[in-house]
Order: C-alpha cells, then structure tokens, then sequence
C-alpha cells in the first residue's frame, strides 16, 4: 500500500516524516513540482519518493495536505477516484498576507494567528471536500494538531491522540491501522458530520487538543 501526499509544506512533509519513520511507501507532490522535493525526500529516506500531484493522486491512500483556496483547482483536475480513500488534512482557513490589511483586521480574532477562517454556510469543511472528490471514501485526520509534533507520537510516555471520522468503515479501520502502525493512538469521533467540525480548526472543540495517553 502507497500513500500519497498533496502538499509538502508544513503538514505534508511532517505527515510524511512520520509514515517515513516507519517505512510506509509514500509519494510525495507540491506545487512546484519533483524536483524541488529533492532535499527532502533525501532526507526521508528511500520509501518516500518525489512525484507530480497526478502521481501522488493515484496511490492507495491520498493525503490533502494543500491550503484551502487550492482544493478547488487541484481536485478538480484530477482522474476517477473509484472508491479509494482521501484523508483530509485540511482545514478551512486562509493564510494571511503579512502586513495585508487583513492581516491586521480587527474584526477577525484570528488575525494575531495570521488565518482567517472561511465562512461555509451551512456546511462543514470535510461535507464540502467530499464533494470534491466523488467516488472516494473521506476520512478526516492528521488535521487538528500542530503539525510539529506529528513526528513524535510518543510523547510523555505514551502515545499522542490523533482523531478521526468518516463515513465508510472500511475506510476508517485502514486509516486507523495507518495511524496505528505510525505510533499514534487514533480515536474515532464517529462520521464526518459529527467528527469533521468537532475536531476541524479553527473553531471545533477539539482543535489543537494534544492528548497523550500515559
Ligand atoms: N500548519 C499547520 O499547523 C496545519 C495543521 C493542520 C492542518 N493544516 C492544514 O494543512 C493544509 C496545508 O497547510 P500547511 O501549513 O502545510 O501549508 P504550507 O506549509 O503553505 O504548504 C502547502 C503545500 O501545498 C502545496 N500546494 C499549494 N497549492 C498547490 C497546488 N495548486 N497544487 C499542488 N500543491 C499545492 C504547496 O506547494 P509548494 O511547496 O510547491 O508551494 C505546499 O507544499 C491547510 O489546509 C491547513 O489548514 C495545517
């Protein structure tokens, strides 16, 4: 089984410095393409190698670890998911130009963070990428934590928290053996509409909850 990750930046390559941990096959893609991923797949080690996004898209298991505004554009070009399983890593917010106006909105609490989170109506984030990616099976994870400590899921002692939720069993009992074998303790907030903005950022309840089971 490979994964694939869409997005090397902060979450993308610490997903990926966790499944390299453990020898987990993983593609890794950006925006800027293989090439500039040279020095950290070098670092990673040889189960993860440097891909196109259409590669990295094709893998058993495919990681969103892009900024927001992108899933539009890169889900949309991609081919037929045919039931395999989409973790969503992302979270609805938007990435504050330093020194924008908004960057220092007064109206926004988030401004201090350098985000702003993105108004979705009556839907929930994980509700509108599924509906980006017709044909897989969604499982909301790696998404809630800071992304620094993703490579050290023991902690303490014990093991870190990692929660999950989807709609598809099967689905979440392999993304749950995935986080299983990377050293995490996953828990399981029950479907995407219970699960997905109870633990998404930046308003859910269990956003940035950094549990470690001793
Ligand atoms: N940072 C966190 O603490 C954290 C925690 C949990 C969840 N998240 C979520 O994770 C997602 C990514 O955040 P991040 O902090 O990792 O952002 P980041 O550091 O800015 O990295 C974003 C990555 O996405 C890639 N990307 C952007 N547009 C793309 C496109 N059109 N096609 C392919 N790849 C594209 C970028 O490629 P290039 O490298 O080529 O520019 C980059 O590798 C966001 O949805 C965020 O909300 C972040």
């Amino acid at each position: 089984m490979t994964i694939g990750i869409i997005g090397s930046g902060a979450l993308g390559s610490n997903v990926a410095r966790a499944l390299a941990k453990k020898g987990v096959p993983t593609i890794l893609a950006n925006k800027r393409g293989p090439d500039s991923l040279a020095a950290l797949v070098a670092e990673l080690g040889e189960t993860v190698t440097a891909g196109t996004v259409a590669d990295a898209a094709s893998a058993d298991i495919v990681v969103l670890a892009m900024p927001w505004v992108a899933l539009e554009d890169v889900l949309g070009g991609l081919p037929a998911w045919n039931n395999r399983i989409v973790i969503d890593g992302t979270n609805p917010v938007l990435f504050l130009e330093p020194g924008s106006p908004e960057a220092s909105d007064p109206t926004n609490p988030l401004a201090a963070y350098g985000i702003k989170a993105v108004d979705l109506g009556d839907t929930h984030s994980s509700a509108f990428v599924a509906k980006l990616v017709p044909g897989a099976r969604v499982v909301k994870a790696f998404n809630h934590l800071d992304v620094n400590v993703l490579p050290e899921p023991e902690a303490a002692g014990g093991q870190r928290v990692l929660f999950y939720s989807g709609d598809d069993a099967d689905a979440k009992a392999q993304v749950r053996g995935i986080l299983e074998t990377i050293g995490f303790l996953p828990i399981d907030l029950g479907s995407l509409d219970v699960g997905g903005p109870l633990a998404s950022l930046p308003f859910g309840a269990l956003a940035m909850h950094n549990l470690v089971r001793i």
